[in-house]
């Protein structure tokens, strides 16, 4: 009996032993990635560009950030050394400069525009020495000129800045950043207008008149309310609560208000946004803060591409604001850094100083063929496909566009200039697909038929882009 029950016991190990064998085997052989017919090793890529696994599934739904948003901050350049002249004539010189007509259309304002405190009714009231007409002034001025006006807060007790935050105060400043308002309600045809602001008098004057020449009372009510657009909510001071319980409140206190407003969270991707920020906002910081030196700025990409997958329509990873133009790269750095930041689908936010930009800063952030691949519609963040060489500093970035089209950049990392390779497997092409080249940086065709691979001579640190369409068949979407 005993030597049966011993048989036993043996026999239950051994099947206990295959049955994790089995296991470890199927689930080795579940996560092996086919390998494409057309790969040697070195020429894996080391991400599938077409990937769009997470892409769209946590959208806020809010209607904003259907592209990536572009804009201005005043945080890279001014620091805490703004006031309202300088954001009135910073909108000023995105319509003359030309950059509001490319789509930079949020004028934003960073940290410091508070007092220190909030006044007896708990209301965060703008710096009167710096801010003295107010922050619905500016609002009126900045819409005046067919733009939108950003603001920020910190979902904490203080801002960086240790101005006052918004954290249990969501909905008290919710509505006041909604409540910046010129707003009226008329009835077109009639002759009732309430107005709730004078900057409203000439739109009071023109539905007046509209009112009178209207014979008959037919009813149509519009609700015009032109507050703040944008809300950057910052992480300091955030009193160890969870970010994910900070940052909903702010989300649901800004849709109470009825005003939509682009909700753009700054939790420097402390707790992995990327895998929840999309419920709640339409962008997400994904690293700390960027400074304006070639070794942040390749840091901060490498971050931010991690979660390409997550990016869409609706919602964007954020690798923080543009240096273009601030004066610690060279030319070279700073078209790298903003072709980067254009195939990732990054927000375009200008950082420098834009009444005062320099030629070639000007050359870079009104490039439109650039701009027009961070606006694709397709909405695919672009990644780091493929590296080789010393400490793979020669690297091929590429994502899909709409029109079956790619965008592909060669960017050398190294420090002397080098040929880079772009091979078809690596890029999800069959080798047979033939491709047409443009160069987005000389705005010219440079191959009408590409075959098999694409090569440029890169200088040191510079990054050329390209868009890749297909003169024969389609790409493969494995
Ligand atoms: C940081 C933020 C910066 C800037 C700064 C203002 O936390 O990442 O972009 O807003 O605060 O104090």
């Amino acid at each position: 009996m005993a030597k049966i029950s011993g048989n036993f016991a043996m026999a239950c190990i051994h099947a206990a032993i295959l049955f994790v064998y089995v296991i470890n085997v199927a689930n080795a052989a579940r996560v092996m990635m086919p390998l494409h017919p057309y790969m040697r090793e070195q020429e894996k890529p080391i991400s599938n560009i077409f990937d769009t696994s997470k892409y769209g599934i946590l959208q806020l739904g809010n209607g904003l950030a259907k592209t990536p948003q572009m804009g201005w901050n005043s945080w890279n350049f001014f620091g805490c050394n703004i006031n309202e002249k300088v954001i009135k004539e910073t909108a000023d010189a995105l319509i003359s400069t030309g950059l509001a007509k490319l789509g930079y259309n949020y004028v934003n304002i960073d940290d410091c525009w508070s007092e220190p405190s909030r006044d007896s009714e708990g209301q965060l009231i703008p710096d009167p020495k710096t801010f003295p007409s107010g922050i619905k002034a500016l609002a009126d001025y900045v819409h005046s000129e067919g733009l939108k006006l950003g603001i920020y807060s910190d979902a904490g007790a203080f801002t960086c800045q240790k101005r006052p935050g918004s954290l249990q105060h969501e909905y008290d400043d919710a509505v006041l950043f909604a409540s910046w308002v010129c707003s009226f309600f008329f009835f077109y045809g009639s002759l009732f207008s309430l107005h709730l602001c004078w900057n409203c008098f000439p739109l009071f004057l023109y539905d007046f008149l509209g009112g009178i020449e209207g014979l008959v009372h037919i009813l149509i009510l519009f609700f015009v309310i032109q507050g703040v657009d944008y809300l950057k909510y910052d992480n300091c001071f955030n009193l160890g609560i969870d970010p994910e319980e900070r940052y909903p409140p702010m989300r649901d206190a800004i849709n109470a208000t009825g005003r939509t407003i682009f909700y753009s969270l700054c939790e420097w991707g402390v707790n992995d946004p990327a895998l929840w920020a999309g419920k709640i906002g339409n962008s997400w910081r994904t690293t700390n803060d960027i400074n304006d030196s070639w070794a942040s700025m390749t840091e901060i990409v490498d971050i931010n591409d991690k979660w390409a997958a997550y990016a869409g329509p609706g919602g964007w990873n954020d690798p923080d604001m543009l240096e273009v133009g601030n004066g610690g790269m060279t030319y070279q750095e700073y078209r790298a850094h903003f072709s980067i930041w254009a195939l990732m689908k990054s927000p375009l936010l200008i950082g420098c100083d834009v009444r005062n930009m320099s030629a070639e800063t000007f050359e870079i952030l009104s490039n439109e063929e650039v701009i027009a691949v961070n606006q694709d519609h397709l909405g695919v963040q672009g990644r780091k496909i493929f590296a080789y060489g010393p400490d793979g500093c020669y690297q091929i970035w590429a994502g899909p566009l709409s029109g079956q089209r790619l965008v592909v950049a060669l960017w050398n990392r190294c420090s002397k200039t080098a040929t880079i390779t772009a091979k078809w497997p690596s890029l999800g092409l069959e080798s047979s697909i033939s491709v047409s080249v443009r160069d987005l940086w000389k705005h010219e065709f440079v191959s009408q038929n590409s075959k098999s691979s694409f090569s440029a001579r890169v200088d040191a640190h510079a990054c050329e882009m390209y868009i890749f369409t297909p003169t024969m068949e389609t790409h493969s979407a494995t």
